[in-house]
């Protein structure tokens, strides 16, 4: 109940990786066979993960995660147009490594918008437009929620920053594998996007960066990747990547027909718990993502209460240095502290059978049974 958090390799991406890892060992910079053979399984690799987001090879880069995309991206656009401008405008439901980085940047000069959302996590396109200046110069907004899985309006506010000059980055780090994503409809200039979200491995990430783009590189030195993520390429890793987006690519309508079926089950399943609250929209939303928050239990308590029963799910709280912070994604829909820190996301997947559907949905009636009694 945790594939947004991260999924299992398909054994196909392991199978097309393995190469890599002890006969196909080239460095792409090198100037040999091994190397020529390295570089070809880039450019594939390229080639194949471009076109999944309707892109062309030139305009996508492979990073570690999208964590780094993300900071790329933010960090990226605004140090290449600081003469332009130095406003940024951004969502209050950003994973943290948007909001990170652009906080960050507020403390070396930028200035920053957060642009709130409504009840269901939407954000609201007028929004974003009554809040460009003069001086902006970015605007990034993620398409699906990660806690919530509301699907934002992607295109109509990608049309609004083409209007007004502006770059527009998207966190499609959720979203990718789950929903067809095409740069040019959704008119944006950066994306980001996740290998281990979709079956693939970890420690690997792609960014789109629409032709003509400028931005500079966090990484500097060999100048790999266009200049743009010098670092010596993790072959096996974007080989694996490539699979895991042609699996995608091939058998989404498939999955996804599964899958939504049994999202709607576990969505109708908890939400019949008396004091289970959905959170996100209630149509506008991921077909993997059931999200709740919770009357009678607070995550920490849930977590354990899971886990003990072999249930791996995930709060919308963070945990730093050990005390559970309220999710900021739910206070930011309406959500008071207390209620912000009893979230509960249950993601689906590839491997998620109708058995287990139905085992999460009775474990959460017994915790309610149980701690109604507290
Ligand atoms: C929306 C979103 N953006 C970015 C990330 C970071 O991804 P990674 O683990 O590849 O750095 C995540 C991971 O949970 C996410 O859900």
């Amino acid at each position: 109940m945790d594939y947004a958090s991260t999924t299992p390799v398909d054994p196909r991406v392991i199978k097309a990786m393995l190469p890599y890892f002890s006969e196909k060992i080239g460095n792409t910079m090198s100037p040999h066979v091994w190397g020529l053979e390295a570089r070809e399984a880039l450019e594939n690799a390229r080639e194949v993960v471009a076109s999944f987001i309707k892109a062309s090879p030139v305009e996508v880069i492979f990073t570690g995660s999208a964590t780094e995309s993300n900071n790329l991206a933010v960090k990226g656009i605004a140090f290449s147009n600081r003469a332009r401008g130095r406003h940024i405008v951004t969502s209050k439901i950003e994973h943290l490594s948007v909001l990170d980085p652009v906080k960050w940047l507020e403390r070396n000069g930028f200035e920053v918008t957060y642009i709130p959302v409504n009840e269901d996590g939407l954000v609201d396109p007028s929004d974003v437009e009554g809040a460009i200046r003069k001086d902006t110069i970015l605007v990034s907004i993620m398409h699906t929620n990660n806690e919530i899985g509301t699907i934002e309006p992607i295109e109509e506010i990608g049309e609004i920053c083409r209007r007004h000059g502006v770059y527009f980055h998207v966190d499609a780090a959720q979203s990718v594998g789950k929903l067809p994503i095409d740069v040019d409809k959704m008119n944006v200039d950066l994306l980001t996007m996740s290998s281990h979200k979709i079956y693939g491995p970890k420690g690997v990430g792609a960014l789109y960066i629409r032709e003509g783009v400028r931005i500079e590189p966090l990484l500097h030195g060999g100048g790999h990747e266009y200049g743009l993520r010098s670092s010596t390429v993790n072959v096996p890793g974007i080989v694996g990547f490539a699979k895991a987006c042609e699996i995608a690519r091939d058998s989404m309508d498939e999955e996804l027909g599964r899958l939504r079926k049994l999202c709607k089950r576990l969505i109708e399943g908890v939400a019949e718990i008396e004091g289970a609250h959905l959170t996100g929209h209630p149509e506008r939303r991921l077909p993997t993502i059931a999200s709740f928050w919770l009357e009678f239990i607070d995550g920490e308590r849930l977590m354990f209460e899971l886990n003990e029963r072999g249930i791996a799910a995930s709060t919308g709280s963070a945990c730093s240095s050990g005390k559970i912070e309220p999710s900021h994604v739910l206070l930011a829909i309406g959500l008071n502290e207390r209620q912000a820190r009893s979230g509960l996301r249950l993601s689906i997947g590839r491997w998620t059978k109708p058995s287990e559907i139905e085992c999460v949905i009775n474990v959460l009636a017994e915790i309610r049974r149980k701690y109604a009694r507290c």
